[in-house]
C-alpha cells in the first residue's frame, strides 16, 4: 500500500448509532451505507450483529448490497459474537471481523475481573476464531489509551502473530491528549516486533474535544487507518468527525503529506443525510459542514473575501459540496430533473419510491412556489420512512386518521385524535394538556394505552418561506429504551401527531402487542 495513504474506516452505523437517540432503521442504514460507498470510504463498520436481530439483519443486508468497500462487523472476544458476524458477512468479497477486548487496568479489574494472562489468551483465541472464518481480522484492545504501554505492546504483538492485520488503538473514553497518544503509537512501532505486518488504526472519542487532534497526532507517528463518523456522531460526545479529519489532511497536505480516497464533494450531502435519518441536527458552527462554516459576517472579512478569497477562507465550500447557489425546482420541472437532484442529494431510491416522490413533488409544487433541496430531502425521507413503516406494519399498528386541537391564551388546550387500528376499527378520544401538542400526545396515549416519557420534541421548518413544510422530531424513553419518531407535513400539529404515533407503534411492536384498552370503538 502507498505509505502515504490513510484508510478511512467509517463507524457511523455502529459507534455513531450508539449516540443516544441516533438509532436508524434498516432502510435508513442502507441509505447511509450507499452514501458512504459513494463517498469512497475504505471500510464501513455496519453494526454489531450479536446486539439484536435488527443489527444482524442490517449488517447482512448492507454486506449483500454494498460490495466495493470492506464491510466490517463488531464482535466481543467470544465465539457467539464472532460466529454471528461471520454469518452476517457470508458471501461478501471482503468482509472484516472486528474483535475487541478491554486491556486497561481499570477494565481488567472492575469490568472483566481478568488477569493479564487471561486477556492475552482470550484475545488470541478470539482473533484465531475470527481468522478461521476466512475473513480479515481487526483487533481492538478497548481502552488502549489508558493501558500500560508494555502490556499494550504485548497484546498487539500476540494478536498480530495469530493473524490480525489491523490493530486498532482506541481512546475509548476520550482521555488522551495528542502528545501522549502519539507516544503510544510510536511505542508500538518501536516495541512490537511484527508491527509491520499490520496496519495501525486509531479510534478517538471526543470527550475532551480532542478526537481529531489525537487522530492527527497518531497519523504523524505512522497510524494509517482512521476510525471516524459522519458529523462526529458516537458514544457520549462522539467520535472523530470524518469530514474534519479528511479536510484537515487535504487542506494541510503541505504539512501531513497524507491522502485519503474520500470524494470530498460528497461530504456535505452525506452529512445532511445522516443528520436527517438520525434526527441529530448539526450545530451551526460545526467545522466543515455547519451552516456557518463558510459564512462571513464581519465587514472586514467580507471586504477581504471580495478582494481575495484566500484572505479568510482556507477551503473552498465547493470542495466539500456546499452548494453555491441552490437551483430550485418548480411545478414545471420534470421527472428527469427530479431524479438527478435526488441522486445529487445522495439518496438511493427504487423506481417505485422515485415514482412516489415524484407524485409528492407534484402535489407540493401546487402548494409551494419553489421547491428547495430540503423539500426534496423531506420527500425522500418520507418515502424511505413509509417503505419502512409499511414493512413494519403488523397487527399492532395505529394510523392517524385525524387530529384537531384548540389552544390560545384564554383557553385550556385540548385535542381530539382519531386513530385507525390495523384490525379496521377506528378509535377517537380527547384530552386536555399543558399545550396543544401535549394534549395531542396525551390523547394518543389514552387511545393506544402506551405511556412514554417524552425526552425531546423539536419542530423545524424544512425550508425557508411561509409555505414551508414542518418536520416534527420526537424522542421518548420507554422502559429504559430511547425511541425516536419523525414526520413531515405542512400542518405542524399533524406532523407532531404522526411522529409521536410512530414511536407508539414501535413500542407496541417491540412488545408484540396489539391495541390496548381502546376507549371508544366507532367502526368495526
Ligand atoms: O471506543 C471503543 O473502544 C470502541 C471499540 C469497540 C473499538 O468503540
Ligand atoms: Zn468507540
Amino acid at each position: 500500500m502507498d505509505p502515504n495513504r490513510v484508510l478511512i474506516f467509517d463507524t457511523t452505523l455502529r459507534d455513531g448509532e450508539q449516540s443516544p437517540g441516533a438509532s436508524m432503521n434498516l432502510a435508513e442504514k442502507l441509505q447511509v451505507a450507499h452514501a458512504l460507498d459513494e463517498l469512497c470510504v475504505d471500510i464501513i463498520e455496519a453494526g454489531f450483529p450479536i446486539a439484536s436481530p435488527g443489527d444482524f439483519e442490517s449488517v447482512r443486508e448492507i454486506a449483500r448490497q454494498v460490495q466495493r468497500p470492506i464491510i466490517c462487523g463488531l464482535a466481543r472476544c467470544n465465539a457467539g459474537d464472532i460466529d454471528r458476524v461471520a454469518e452476517a458477512l457470508r458471501g461478501h468479497p471482503h468482509g472484516r471481523i472486528h474483535v475487541f477486548l478491554a486491556t486497561s487496568a481499570i477494565h481488567r479489574e472492575f469490568k472483566l475481573r481478568m488477569a493479564k494472562e487471561e486477556i492475552i489468551r482470550r484475545a488470541v483465541d478470539g482473533v484465531k476464531r475470527a481468522k478461521d472464518h476466512g475473513f480479515e481480522v481487526e483487533f481492538s484492545p478497548e481502552d488502549a489509551a489508558r493501558t500500560e504501554l508494555d502490556f499494550l505492546a504485548e497484546v498487539v504483538e500476540r494478536t498480530i502473530e495469530v493473524g490480525a492485520t489491523t490493530v486498532n488503538i482506541p481512546d475509548t473514553v476520550g482521555y488522551a491528549v495528542p502528545s501522549q497518544y502519539a507516544n503510544a503509537i510510536s511505542h508500538l512501532k518501536k516495541h512490537v516486533s511484527n508491527i509491520e505486518k499490520a496496519i495501525i488504526s486509531v479510534h478517538c472519542h471526543n470527550d475532551l474535544g480532542m478526537a481529531v487532534a489525537n487522530t492527527l497526532a497518531a497519523l504523524e507517528q505512522g497510524a494509517r487507518q482512521v476510525e471516524c463518523t459522519i458529523n462526529g456522531l458516537g458514544e457520549r460526545a462522539g467520535n472523530c468527525a470524518l469530514e474534519e479529519i479528511v479536510m484537515a489532511l487535504r487542506t494541510r497536505q503541505d504539512y501531513f503529506a497524507l491522502d485519503t480516497a474520500i470524494q470530498t464533494k460528497k461530504l456535505y450531502t452525506t452529512s445532511r443525510l445522516v443528520s436527517h435519518v438520525t434526527g441529530i441536527v448539526v450545530q451551526r458552527n460545526k467545522a466543515i459542514v455547519g451552516q456557518n462554516a463558510f459564512a462571513h459576517e464581519a465587514g472586514i472579512h467580507q471586504d477581504g473575501m471580495l478582494k481575495e478569497r484566500s484572505t479568510y477562507e482556507i477551503m473552498n465550500p465547493e470542495d466539500v459540496g456546499v452548494p453555491k447557489t441552490e437551483l430550485v425546482l418548480g411545478k414545471h420541472s420534470g421527472r428527469h430533473a427530479l431524479k438527478q437532484r435526488i441522486l445529487d442529494l445522495s439518496y438511493h431510491l427504487t423506481e417505485a419510491q422515485l415514482e412516489k416522490v415524484y407524485d409528492g413533488f407534484k402535489v407540493l409544487a401546487d402548494r409551494k412556489k419553489t421547491i428547495y433541496n430540503a423539500d426534496i430531502e423531506a420527500l425522500c425521507e418520507n418515502q424511505i420512512h413509509l417503505t419502512e413503516l409499511q414493512a413494519e406494519a403488523q397487527s399492532n399498528t395505529w394510523t392517524l386518521e385525524a387530529v384537531a386541537c384548540n389552544a390560545g391564551s384564554a383557553t385550556i388546550p385540548s385535542a381530539v385524535v382519531c386513530l385507525w387500528h390495523q384490525d379496521g376499527s377506528v378509535v377517537r378520544d380527547c384530552s386536555i394538556g399543558d399545550g396543544p401538542i401535549d394534549a395531542v400526545f396525551q390523547a394518543i396515549e389514552r387511545i393506544t394505552g402506551v405511556n412514554v416519557v417524552l425526552q425531546d420534541y423539536r419542530l423545524r421548518s424544512v425550508t425557508i418561506g411561509e409555505d414551508a413544510q414542518g418536520e416534527a422530531h420526537v424522542e421518548v424513553e420507554h422502559e429504559g429504551r430511547t425511541l425516536t419518531g419523525r414526520a413531515v407535513s405542512t400542518d405542524v400539529i399533524e406532523a407532531s401527531a404522526m411522529a409521536f404515533l410512530q414511536v407508539i407503534n414501535r413500542v407496541l411492536r417491540t412488545k408484540g402487542l396489539g391495541r390496548i384498552l381502546p376507549t371508544e370503538t366507532l367502526e368495526n
